[in-house]
Protein backbone atom coordinates (compact mmCIF):
# COMPACT_ATOMS: atom_id res chain seq x y z
CA UNK A 1 0.00 0.00 0.00
CA UNK A 2 1.42 3.41 -0.95
CA UNK A 3 0.90 6.88 1.00
CA UNK A 4 -0.25 9.06 -1.67
CA UNK A 5 -0.21 12.51 -0.66
CA UNK A 6 -2.50 15.43 -2.79
CA UNK A 7 -2.02 19.11 -2.39
CA UNK A 8 -4.48 20.98 -4.48
CA UNK A 9 -6.59 24.02 -3.71
CA UNK A 10 -10.16 24.71 -6.01
CA UNK A 11 -12.47 27.67 -6.31
CA UNK A 12 -15.44 26.74 -7.81
CA UNK A 13 -15.02 22.81 -7.47
CA UNK A 14 -13.86 21.88 -10.68
CA UNK A 15 -10.24 20.95 -9.68
CA UNK A 16 -12.37 19.28 -6.07
CA UNK A 17 -13.81 16.97 -8.97
CA UNK A 18 -10.37 15.76 -10.03
CA UNK A 19 -9.03 15.42 -6.82
CA UNK A 20 -12.59 13.21 -5.67
CA UNK A 21 -12.19 11.30 -8.72
CA UNK A 22 -8.35 10.39 -8.15
CA UNK A 23 -9.00 9.93 -4.44
CA UNK A 24 -11.26 7.05 -4.82
CA UNK A 25 -9.90 5.64 -7.73
CA UNK A 26 -6.47 5.45 -5.70
CA UNK A 27 -8.44 3.85 -2.68
CA UNK A 28 -10.52 1.34 -4.84
CA UNK A 29 -6.24 0.08 -5.43
CA UNK A 30 -6.40 -0.12 -2.03
CA UNK A 31 -3.79 2.55 -1.21
CA UNK A 32 -3.97 5.73 1.26
CA UNK A 33 -4.71 9.11 0.19
CA UNK A 34 -4.18 12.09 2.18
CA UNK A 35 -5.29 15.45 0.87
CA UNK A 36 -4.69 19.11 1.71
CA UNK A 37 -5.47 22.60 1.22
CA UNK A 38 -2.86 25.04 0.98
CA UNK A 39 -2.98 26.18 4.40
CA UNK A 40 -3.61 22.74 5.85
CA UNK A 41 -0.08 21.30 4.27
CA UNK A 42 1.84 19.51 6.86
CA UNK A 43 6.00 19.30 5.64
CA UNK A 44 5.83 16.41 7.42
CA UNK A 45 3.12 14.73 5.26
CA UNK A 46 4.37 15.86 2.19
CA UNK A 47 8.12 14.36 2.96
CA UNK A 48 6.23 11.10 3.80
CA UNK A 49 4.77 10.69 0.89
CA UNK A 50 5.56 8.16 -1.85
CA UNK A 51 3.83 9.84 -4.32
CA UNK A 52 3.22 13.41 -4.11
CA UNK A 53 0.56 14.98 -6.52
CA UNK A 54 0.12 19.21 -6.81
CA UNK A 55 -2.85 20.16 -9.06
CA UNK A 56 -4.66 23.76 -8.91
CA UNK A 57 -6.73 25.41 -11.76
CA UNK A 58 -5.77 28.31 -13.52
CA UNK A 59 -7.26 31.91 -13.24
CA UNK A 60 -5.74 35.13 -15.70
CA UNK A 61 -2.90 32.55 -16.85
CA UNK A 62 -1.54 32.08 -13.68
CA UNK A 63 -1.63 29.62 -11.14
CA UNK A 64 -4.19 30.06 -8.40
CA UNK A 65 -2.23 32.45 -5.46
CA UNK A 66 -3.16 30.01 -2.50
CA UNK A 67 -1.39 27.31 -4.53
CA UNK A 68 1.28 29.56 -5.12
CA UNK A 69 1.76 29.91 -1.45
CA UNK A 70 1.85 26.50 -0.84
CA UNK A 71 4.58 26.02 -3.48
CA UNK A 72 6.55 28.68 -1.10
CA UNK A 73 5.59 26.40 1.76
CA UNK A 74 6.57 23.39 0.40
CA UNK A 75 10.06 24.85 -0.85
CA UNK A 76 10.98 24.34 2.93
CA UNK A 77 10.01 20.08 2.52
CA UNK A 78 12.66 17.89 1.46
CA UNK A 79 11.17 16.66 -1.66
CA UNK A 80 15.20 15.83 -4.03
CA UNK A 81 14.26 12.73 -6.05
CA UNK A 82 10.16 12.23 -4.58
CA UNK A 83 8.25 10.90 -7.13
CA UNK A 84 5.29 12.98 -8.23
CA UNK A 85 3.09 14.33 -10.89
CA UNK A 86 1.04 17.45 -11.26
CA UNK A 87 -2.13 17.94 -12.39
CA UNK A 88 -4.52 21.00 -13.49
CA UNK A 89 -8.27 22.21 -13.92
CA UNK A 90 -8.63 24.70 -16.78
CA UNK A 91 -11.08 26.45 -19.05
CA UNK A 92 -9.09 27.36 -22.50
CA UNK A 93 -5.22 27.73 -21.43
CA UNK A 94 -4.33 25.73 -18.44
CA UNK A 95 -0.79 27.49 -17.91
CA UNK A 96 -1.36 26.23 -13.79
CA UNK A 97 0.03 22.77 -15.24
CA UNK A 98 3.34 23.91 -16.46
CA UNK A 99 3.98 26.28 -13.24
CA UNK A 100 3.55 23.10 -10.83
CA UNK A 101 5.88 20.97 -12.90
CA UNK A 102 8.47 23.98 -13.53
CA UNK A 103 8.33 24.28 -10.27
CA UNK A 104 8.38 20.60 -8.85
CA UNK A 105 10.93 19.85 -11.27
CA UNK A 106 13.75 22.34 -10.88
CA UNK A 107 12.63 24.03 -7.40
CA UNK A 108 11.89 20.36 -5.58
CA UNK A 109 14.78 17.83 -8.06
CA UNK A 110 11.51 15.73 -7.89
CA UNK A 111 11.43 13.17 -9.81
CA UNK A 112 8.16 13.63 -12.44
CA UNK A 113 7.46 10.35 -13.21
CA UNK A 114 4.00 10.71 -15.35
CA UNK A 115 3.56 13.76 -17.14
CA UNK A 116 0.86 16.09 -15.59
CA UNK A 117 -2.78 16.27 -17.01
CA UNK A 118 -5.03 19.07 -17.88
CA UNK A 119 -8.71 18.38 -17.19
CA UNK A 120 -11.05 20.82 -18.93
CA UNK A 121 -14.01 22.28 -16.41
CA UNK A 122 -16.87 20.17 -16.53
CA UNK A 123 -19.67 19.84 -13.63
CA UNK A 124 -20.07 16.46 -15.00
CA UNK A 125 -18.06 13.79 -12.94
CA UNK A 126 -18.48 10.65 -15.68
CA UNK A 127 -16.66 12.87 -17.85
CA UNK A 128 -13.93 14.15 -15.37
CA UNK A 129 -13.14 9.96 -14.55
CA UNK A 130 -12.70 9.60 -17.93
CA UNK A 131 -10.25 11.90 -18.37
CA UNK A 132 -8.24 10.98 -14.86
CA UNK A 133 -8.60 7.33 -15.19
CA UNK A 134 -5.76 7.12 -17.87
CA UNK A 135 -3.44 9.09 -15.36
CA UNK A 136 -4.08 7.39 -12.21
CA UNK A 137 -3.69 3.81 -14.30
CA UNK A 138 0.01 5.45 -15.11
CA UNK A 139 0.88 6.17 -11.73
CA UNK A 140 -0.71 3.01 -10.44
CA UNK A 141 1.93 1.13 -12.52
CA UNK A 142 4.80 3.43 -10.96
CA UNK A 143 3.96 2.62 -7.25
C1 LIG B 1 -12.21 34.93 -13.88
C2 LIG B 1 -11.74 33.64 -14.52
C3 LIG B 1 -10.52 33.61 -15.19
C4 LIG B 1 -10.07 32.40 -15.77
N1 LIG B 1 -8.87 32.39 -16.47
C5 LIG B 1 -8.50 31.26 -17.11
C6 LIG B 1 -7.32 31.26 -17.90
O1 LIG B 1 -6.57 32.22 -18.01
N2 LIG B 1 -7.00 30.09 -18.54
C7 LIG B 1 -7.78 28.96 -18.44
O2 LIG B 1 -7.42 27.93 -19.00
N3 LIG B 1 -8.90 28.94 -17.70
C8 LIG B 1 -9.28 30.06 -17.04
N4 LIG B 1 -10.43 30.05 -16.29
C9 LIG B 1 -11.21 28.80 -16.18
C10 LIG B 1 -10.82 28.02 -14.92
O3 LIG B 1 -9.47 27.61 -14.99
C11 LIG B 1 -11.70 26.77 -14.82
O4 LIG B 1 -13.03 27.15 -14.60
C12 LIG B 1 -11.24 25.82 -13.73
O5 LIG B 1 -11.94 24.61 -13.89
C13 LIG B 1 -11.52 26.38 -12.34
O6 LIG B 1 -11.14 25.44 -11.39
P1 LIG B 1 -11.75 25.47 -9.91
O7 LIG B 1 -13.26 25.28 -10.06
O8 LIG B 1 -11.12 24.34 -9.23
O9 LIG B 1 -11.43 26.79 -9.31
C14 LIG B 1 -10.87 31.23 -15.69
C15 LIG B 1 -12.10 31.29 -14.99
C16 LIG B 1 -12.53 32.46 -14.40
C17 LIG B 1 -13.85 32.49 -13.67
Amino acid sequence: MANIVIVFDSLRGNTKRVVDCMNELFTGAGHEVKMFKPKEVETAAVEAADFLLLGGPTYHKKLINTMEQALFKLEKANLEGKPGAAFASFGWSGESLGILEDTMKNLYAMDLKVDGIKVKQTPVAAKVKKEVEPFVEKILATL
